[in-house]
């Protein structure tokens, strides 16, 4: 993308708004009297969307963030809610694989990993986007394209899983359905940009756990 499309692009702070809501849009479909396989659908397409996001953030939200606010309380204990949530990710992403059945112990991990991830997005967007905002002007929108391009690469091995699960678990035809299917608005940003790409070969997603902010 050249720097004129750059500074177009949407800025990195609206795109982690978006996601947030994506993730919540998915997670608030989660039933505890739901059937298996709804339920490992939801798991899925949720964990995957949080653990892109987490990683996008990781590599290119929350280093420039420490540049300009060194030290930051708020920052560091973003580093610990990134890798608590990771854990549960994990353990959630092996249940939906296995072939046990779901417990309630199911249910409760997950909604474990929502509470702590509304506790972590209420402090991003009420201090940490509002700090990038005042503090890295233009170049917000720089940053957002990044994102995109590099969500283009993260998303690509997940394309398929992702809309298997988005198909067991979404009501065909609904305007909610027909939406989330495209991994949410996010995604959509991300397909068009993908028009400009440049080339860049596509890497892979980092094994979830190995990189913290
Ligand atoms: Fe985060
Ligand atoms: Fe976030």
């Amino acid at each position: 993308m050249n720097a004129a499309a750059s500074r177009l692009a949407p800025s990195i702070t609206t795109l982690i708004r978006m996601d947030h809501s994506h993730v919540l849009a998915i997670a608030h479909r989660y039933r505890v009297d739901a059937s298996e396989s709804k339920k490992r659908a939801l798991v899925t397409n949720t964990c995957i969307a949080k653990q892109v996001h987490a990683q996008l953030e990781e590599e290119i939200f929350y280093p420039r963030m420490r540049d300009v606010l060194p030290g930051d309380e708020a920052l560091q204990r973003s580093d610990g809610e990134h890798q608590q949530m990771k854990d549960l990710i994990n353990e959630l992403r092996e249940r939906c694989a296995g072939s046990e059945p779901l417990d309630q112990s199911f249910d409760e991990k997950f909604m474990t990993l929502m509470r702590i991830f509304l506790h972590h997005i209420a402090e991003e967007e009420t201090y940490i986007l509002p700090a990038a905002e005042r503090l890295l002007g233009t170049e917000l929108s720089q940053l957002g394209a990044q994102m995109t391009r590099r969500r283009i690469e993260l998303m690509k091995p997940y394309a398929g899983e992702m809309a298997k699960s988005a198909a067991r678990s979404f009501p065909v035809g609904t305007a909610t359905g027909a939406a989330l299917l495209t991994a949410g608005a996010v995604a959509l940003g991300a397909m068009l940009f993908s028009r400009n790409r440049n080339g860049r070969g596509f890497g892979g997603l980092q094994r979830i756990g190995s990189r913290r902010h």
